[in-house]
């Protein structure tokens, strides 16, 4: 350990210090947080109160967590960190559809319906019939796959944030594939809408100049037995903000057509009101790996 701390010293010194951690990826893990991190401040050479800012803004972060807020995983959703960090374990699942953050607004247990039901109580946004297939990566369909399906309604709020003005469990669904792995089920089109902005992230994208705007989507968590989940969403193709979505989610083979049907029998069959849109989605899951 070196004792004449300096800008050249300063960061074997620290690496060292983790030299003697016992594990192994957590010693990997601190020596290049400590390497990059000083690279930055080299970068920057902030000043102390530039420093002191940055404290001041990380603590007023984890001040607005509570068990309902997690501002450092907006924080996470904003710098692009959380889809790095989801494209990066893509990598192990090849040929799955592709993942996506989470997002805030899941609820643990999405309200059980059967195949067909609608996920919308209120019956003021444009009908939509949303269909598709759950299927392992050889092509094999998934019979009984589950699927957790959560969306803002027509005017981008999801229920949870307008109690007493959305009833709970609206724009919300658990649904069981049939024996081909098909599922079905109706609900509105969702529209864009922004991310909470009423804490640090919101103050750093107005600083920034961004705007906070996710484009049109539904969030779908599938699963299926021997096979890894998926966290995904789809996105409304003729939606505002696909280009620039806030927290960088949009995978082009994401994006689907909500495509105009006219047909009073289609609507019949799926019980909508005609016209109405349809949206089209086959999801992927990758086998999870046998242990040996
Ligand atoms: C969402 O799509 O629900 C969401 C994702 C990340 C941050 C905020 C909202
Ligand atoms: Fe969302």
């Amino acid at each position: 350990m070196t004792t004449d701390f300096t800008e050249q010293t300063a960061t074997p010194a620290v690496v060292e210090s983790f030299a003697r951690t016992p594990d192994p990826r957590l010693r990997e893990i601190l020596s290049s947080l400590t390497r990059h991190l000083h690279d930055f401040v080299r970068d920057i050479e902030p000043t102390m109160q530039e420093w002191e800012e940055a404290i001041g803004f990380l603590t007023a972060t984890g001040q607005m967590c509570d068990d309902t807020r997690q501002e450092f995983i907006l924080l996470s959703d904003v710098l692009g960190v959380s889809m790095l960090v989801e494209t990066i374990n893509d990598r192990k699942v090849p040929g799955a559809t592709d993942s996506t953050v989470l997002g805030p607004f899941h609820v643990v247990e999405s309200p059980p319906r059967a195949l067909g039901d609608t996920i919308d109580y209120v019956n003021t946004g444009e009908p939509c019939v949303v269909t598709g297939r759950v299927i392992s990566t050889d092509g094999t369909p998934l019979p009984g796959a589950l699927l957790d399906v959560w969306q803002a309604n027509e005017l981008g709020f999801y229920d949870v944030q307008q109690p007493g003005v959305q009833p709970l469990g609206n724009g919300r669904g658990l649904f069981t594939a049939d024996g081909e792995g098909r599922f079905w089920f109706r609900t509105v089109v969702p529209c864009h809408y922004p991310i909470p902005t009423d804490g640090p992230v919101g103050n750093l994208l107005k600083a920034a100049g961004r705007h906070p705007y996710r484009p049109a989507h539904i969030h779908f968590i599938a699963g299926s037995e021997g096979h890894i989940p998926v966290t995904t969403h789809i996105f409304v193709a003729d939606s505002p903000y696909l280009e620039s979505d806030a927290v960088f989610a949009v995978k082009k083979n994401l994006v689907q057509e909500f495509s105009e049907v006219d047909d009073p029998g289609q609507a019949a069959e799926y019980g909508v009101a005609n016209p109405f849109r349809r949206a089209r989605f086959d999801i992927v899951l990758h086998p999870a790996a046998v242990p040996s």
